[in-house]
């Protein structure tokens, strides 16, 4: 049988999805809202928007994500902008991982792939993973948007940054993984995804060479790929791997000194 806050919760995301951003509470449902609110800023498992499993038990990783993945493809939130194209591209990696990467939104080789990070700027992604020791299979993939932004009849292959209110649209979805992934540490690929996040209108530069924290979860902001793929300049390349060093120190990642030194 669900809970109350599974009930709940499950009411109020339908409510999100379907647009409404307000919604009148009387004193006492107020301090029910805040307690569960403190509850899950002191680090307890916040409430999914999922309902509980059929058996009434909690749901695993995986039903909470495949929940998600069914959610977001008509997500009406999204939908209801009429700024966004059709196809739904929701995340790849592992349910499990302790690292979650998070983009701004799928572009163009994406949406045809149906895969997360797979274009010029995913290929370096993997490419950076794979100088930290770690395989795409090994750590969970996402973006802020769910949907590739759209730029009208004739975009091609061109990509845009999603809006502020895209970005808002989605935002419930890439919370809810957050909390169904739980991951040791996240980082923020690129100011769209910062902005996602972490309720700031802070560009990277602002934002990177510290610990900032999302749901509970420690996060490190740096550079989105495609910046280092406009922007050749060695400083931007060690800015990045400064970051992912930290980030693999918070892990208790082993560094090697080849690893410690890539851009000495
Ligand atoms: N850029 C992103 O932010 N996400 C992707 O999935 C691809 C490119």
């Amino acid at each position: 049988m669900p809970t109350l806050k599974q009930l709940a919760v499950e009411t109020l995301t339908h409510m999100v999805e379907g647009g409404q951003q307000r919604l009148a509470v009387d004193d006492e449902a107020r301090g029910i809202l805040r307690q569960w609110m403190l509850d899950s800023r002191r680090g307890n498992q916040a409430p999914l928007p999922a309902p509980a499993s059929e058996s009434g038990g909690e749901m695993s990783v995986e039903q909470k994500l495949d929940y998600l993945r069914q959610r977001a493809a008509t997500w009406k939130a999204a939908r209801a902008l009429g700024t966004l194209r059709d196809t739904m591209v929701f995340a790849v990696g592992n349910p499990r991982a302790r690292l979650m990467l998070v983009g701004e939104a799928p572009g163009y080789e994406e949406e045809r792939q149906g895969e997360p990070f797979v274009g010029p700027a995913g290929q370096l992604l993997t490419r950076i993973l794979k100088a930290m020791g770690l395989q795409r299979s090994e750590v969970y993939i996402s973006n802020v948007c769910k949907f590739r932004p759209s730029m009208g009849e004739n975009q091609g292959t061109a990509n845009r940054p999603p809006s502020p209110e895209e970005l808002a649209a989605c935002k419930p979805l890439i919370m809810a993984e957050i909390r169904a992934i739980t991951p040791a540490c996240i980082v923020c690929l690129g100011g769209s995804s910062a902005k996602g996040l972490l309720d700031t209108h802070q560009g990277v530069n602002a934002l990177r060479g510290q610990w900032l924290e999302c749901q509970g979860i420690p996060v490190r902001v740096t550079y989105h790929p495609s910046y280092l793929l406009r922007n050749e300049a060695l400083g931007a390349r060690r800015a990045l791997w400064e970051d992912m060093l930290c980030v693999m120190e918070r892990l208790g990642m082993p560094v090697s000194t080849k690893q410690q030194n890539y851009f000495r």
